[in-house]
């Protein structure tokens, strides 16, 4: 199996937010999962967190990816260096591209193990994302949300809306119990 030193030396020059504790964290929660399990990255830009699940099953681990992004919504041509990305690396890596926003997924994906919600930041994005997706991760299954604990230089929130959400969404009271904050990324797993 791949090591995360050996994936973070490659995704460390793919653009983006996600820090190496992040990363790292990533890593762990995927090498961890069962074989053939399913993994689902909702918002994924120029590739960044996503080249870590990438790189594991290109390593010989068997996984089930979806990677869910209309690559419409930002500024700078996302697409192709994604697209250059997987031609150039990860050709004979099995799994499925969503090109279209997460409400609008048109396979059945059920039993999630892993999912990823690092999409649309806006109040109304990420109570979708959660009222879409949350129900169908598997019990032991994690919930990973980029930037909810993401500060501003003064040391407020960037996102309140995110911790808000995901707060009302997996409170103490509900199946979801805390992984705790690594950087700006929170994690639960389904009980
Ligand atoms: C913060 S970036 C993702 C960063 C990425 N995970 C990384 O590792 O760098 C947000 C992405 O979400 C996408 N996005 C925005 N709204 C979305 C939606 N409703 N469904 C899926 N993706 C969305 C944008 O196109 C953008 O590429």
């Amino acid at each position: 199996m791949i090591s995360f030193n050996e994936t973070y030396e490659f995704t460390d020059d793919i653009p983006g937010c996600y820090s190496e504790t992040e990363l790292r964290r990533l890593y762990e929660l995927v090498v961890g999962l069962p074989d053939g399990a399913t993994i689902v990255e909702i918002g994924v830009l120029y590739g960044r967190s996503a080249s870590i699940y990438l790189q594991v099953a290109k390593s010989g681990k068997p996984l089930n990816i979806h990677l869910v992004d209309p690559w419409a919504v930002s500024e700078s041509d996302t697409y192709s260096y994604f697209h250059d990305l997987i031609d150039r690396y990860f050709r004979d890596v099995p799994f499925t591209m969503h090109n279209c926003l997460s409400e609008d997924v048109s396979v059945d994906i059920r039993e999630i193990s892993l999912l990823h919600v690092d999409g649309d930041h806006s109040p109304e994005g990420i109570e979708t994302d959660c009222d879409g997706w949350l129900h169908l991760v598997n019990v032991d299954g994690v919930v990973v949300f980029h930037d909810y604990g993401a500060k501003n230089p003064d040391g407020s929130l960037l996102y309140p809306q995110i911790k808000a959400v995901v707060d009302d969404y997996c409170s103490v009271e509900s199946d979801w119990m805390t992984m705790g904050v690594v950087d700006s990324q929170a994690a639960y797993h389904k009980l």
